[in-house]
């Protein structure tokens, strides 16, 4: 099976770079400048094997506890990729957008982010996306609240959490990545990760190659994936659709 219709979306945890930079006796920051040219590449190399969506944890909510000048460095690494990839992401087709809180992003990048999402949101390639400013459980919270705000008084369904998350479109996760050693996945995507296949590498994010990207993307791909059942691979919807039938046999046999 190919990696374009096993491996739709890729979500990637990209850590390891302020001690990457520790280990060459450079500033914390100095790690994420290398970071974000690698970015660029896993990006081109995500589009060029046909992953539909790739999200990418460029900033936790967590993250803003860190020291103010390494916070500044990661908005104006935003801002420098977006001055710099923005004619290539619109020359392959690429749908940019970045989801969480940007609200405390100075108000040039926010314009940059803006006019991005604006102008690629009806192209057709890659999906990519920016989780910045962004936190796992606020975004649960979030989809709840707007819920119920627009439906008073009535249950919610894993289909309306599902419709209510910050970006419907992109689905659940097949493949979380996380570079850097570490093996949680840190407040990411919590609710779409519920079937996600987990890859943890000790490779620092600024060491991670094209190369080994598609080694993993290759890797997962001979993974077996169940998604609970007995039977190999089956999509989401054939596995609710089988549940409400076996329901449904189940229920009449009872005499219900
Ligand atoms: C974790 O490394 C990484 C981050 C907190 C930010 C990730 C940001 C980049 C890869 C660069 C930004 C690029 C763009 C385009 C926005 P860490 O600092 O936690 O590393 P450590 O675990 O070694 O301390």
């Amino acid at each position: 099976m190919s990696v374009e219709s096993k491996i739709k979306h890729v979500a990637i945890i990209m850590d390891g770079n302020g001690r990457w930079a520790n280990g060459r006796s450079h500033p914390r920051v100095w790690g994420h400048v290398r970071g974000s040219s690698v970015v660029s590449n896993i990006v081109e190399e995500a589009d060029n094997v046909g992953v539909e969506s790739l999200t990418l944890y460029a900033f936790s909510t967590e993250n803003w506890s860190r020291p103010l000048p390494e916070v500044t460095t990661l908005f104006k690494l935003l801002k420098k990729f977006l001055l710099r990839e923005r004619k290539k992401i619109i020359k392959n087709n690429i749908q940019f957008r970045v989801m969480g809180d940007t609200t405390n992003l100075p108000e040039d990048t926010k314009k940059l982010i803006n006019d991005l999402t604006n102008e690629t949101e009806n192209f057709k390639g890659l999906k990519l996306t920016f989780a910045f400013g962004y936190g796992g459980r606020q975004e649960i919270v979030d989809a709840v609240n707007s819920f119920t705000k627009s439906n008073p008084g009535k249950m919610i369904t894993e289909e309306d959490m599902s419709n209510h998350l910050y970006c419907p479109v992109l689905g659940d996760v097949d493949l979380l990545i996380r570079t850097g050693g570490d093996q949680r996945i840190s407040n990411f995507l919590l609710w779409q990760m519920a079937y996600a296949e987990l890859y943890f590498t000790n490779t620092k994010w600024p060491d991670f190659t094209r190369k080994e990207f598609r080694q993993i993307l290759q890797n997962v791909c001979s993974r077996e994936r169940r998604f609970g059942q007995v039977c190999e691979s089956v999509s989401l919807y054939e596995t609710s659709s089988m549940a409400d039938k076996n329901k449904k046999i189940l229920e009449s046999a009872m005499g219900k």
